[in-house]
């Protein structure tokens, strides 16, 4: 099938490379000549483990191409994915939706022939039903263009993987003709057996939406139990670890700590309680301000727990942090709980060095006031504490013993619960944790 993949960011770039390893023919559109012409290339405009590779091979193949032009798009092929971001509107919670009825604006008047949009971008719930009498409205007489609402569940560090493996997939159809479309779209993925849930638009757009509010939900209630431990004496890992076990509940995203970031968690939680608002039912989705709540507690917890450990006073003080993406395999540092409690500490006095294996550049440009160093080593030199802030498995192999002969005091504080800390406190560390009484 001929698609087109409008929107380059993140998502789009994943769907386009992945689109074309099914056999599709696919053109990226983006307004961004950067990004095209880095893309056309075989580089994307960011670190995604296997993309890039991906990105190579199609092109070589000749089922993926790149343009600025979406009136070739529109020439070109028989089902468009939307694939632009809705950020969180400044001063609101909402979304901002603008990018994807700019899509469709300049898109619809470009079709000369029958097809279907398909909108992948997460959406406040009736976004897609507007959407669609938008489009209706701007096609040239005597063109169908059907739009149907296919949401994405990637994983950043994850996405080829995720992309071409779903759990499951699901689409809001409003016609049999959409309905088989994307059935054929994702044929090879249907045929080893993954999920296709066809419903209505509403139901599709809520499926995303939902999914990351419980997700969310997940790691806040372990974080919250996590304070219970520490005030109890108990230990939240294996606290975890046991309630895993139970197969109604699962031991992913139990993992207690400074809790998650990102592009899409944060905001997607803050939209889904402004349109619950908007809907009228505001107090079924008050809970998620709880949510959001206990997640920005940890950070300001990591501070006074680091600043306790380094006997109460930052001022002055040489901190190491390592990492700064807000999960690893990811150079993303948006709304990164890493770099937020890097910049808190900065701003209490301490000098504070920053390391991350990938995500330098792009916390540089976000928090300049920041040092930052590119090795462990280097990062730890004279360093009076050292916090372990995001996952990265490297740190996880770090020489205790080695590491000690850099740093002016060993004390290390784990925001993320998964450094081995006996081996630490073997070698002579002060080691603390997020939800463990202090060791
Ligand atoms: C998320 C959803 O998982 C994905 O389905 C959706 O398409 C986009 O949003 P992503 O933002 O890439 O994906 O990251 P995810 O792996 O979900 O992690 C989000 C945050 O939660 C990270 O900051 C991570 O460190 C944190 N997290 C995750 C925890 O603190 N504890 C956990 O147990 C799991």
């Amino acid at each position: 099938m001929r698609i087109s993949v409008i929107g380059t960011g993140y998502l789009g770039a994943v769907h386009a490379a992945c689109m074309a390893e099914l056999g599709h023919e696919v053109l990226g559109v983006d307004t961004d000549d950067g990004k095209i012409a880095a893309l056309s290339e075989g580089r994307a405009p960011f670190f995604e483990p296997g993309l890039d590779d991906l990105l190579i091979s199609n092109i070589r193949a000749g089922r993926l191409c790149f343009t600025t032009s979406l009136a070739d798009a529109a020439l070109f092929a028989d089902l468009h994915f939307v694939c632009v971001g809705t950020p969180q509107l400044p001063g609101s919670l909402g979304a901002d939706v603008s990018s994807i009825e700019a899509v469709i604006d300049r898109l619809a008047p470009e079709l000369t022939r029958d097809c279907l949009v398909v909108g992948k971008s997460t959406v406040p719930v009736g976004t897609a039903r507007r959407l669609a009498a938008r489009l209706n409205s701007l096609t040239l007489d005597g063109i169908v263009a059907g739009l149907a609402w296919n949401p994405e569940f990637l994983r950043e560090g994850f996405a080829v993987h995720d992309t071409l493996r779903p759990d499951r997939l699901v689409v809001g159809v409003t016609s049999a003709e959409a309905d088989a479309a994307l059935r054929a779209v994702y044929a090879p993925l249907l045929t080893v057996g993954t999920p296709f849930i066809a419903t209505d638009l509403a139901t599709a757009e809520l499926a995303k939406v939902a999914a990351n509010a419980f997700l969310a939900t997940k790691i806040s209630f372990i974080n919250a139990v996590a304070d219970v431990c520490e005030a109890a004496g108990a230990d939240v890992v294996t606290l975890a670890d046991t309630l895993g076990h139970d197969k109604r509940i699962g031991r992913h995203f139990l993992s207690a700590g400074l809790g998650f970031g990102g592009g899409c968690l944060p905001k997607d939680i803050r939209a889904f309680v402004a349109r619950a608002s908007e809907l009228g039912v505001a107090d079924s989705a008050r809970f998620l301000h709880e949510i959001d709540e206990i997640n920005n507690a940890r950070r300001r917890h990591a501070v006074d727990l680091s600043r306790d450990l380094i006997g109460g006073s930052f001022a002055d003080r040489n901190v190491a942090i390592l990492g700064a993406a807000f999960k690893p395999n990811t150079d993303d540092v948006r709304d990164s709980p890493a770099l937020e409690v890097a910049a808190a500490i900065r701003s209490e006095g301490a000098l504070v060095r920053v390391h991350d294996p990938r995500a330098i550049d792009n916390a540089r440009l976000k928090r300049p006031e920041l040092d930052y160093c590119d090795e462990v080593d280097k990062a730890c030199e004279g360093a009076d504490i050292v916090l372990h802030l995001t996952e990265w498995s490297e740190y996880r192999n770090l020489d205790p013993v080695h590491l000690r002969s850099a740093v002016r005091a060993a004390r290390i504080f784990d925001g993320r619960n998964v450094l081995p800390l006996g081996r630490w406190r073997a070698a002579g560390w002060t080691t603390r944790s997020m939800g463990a009484a202090p060791a």
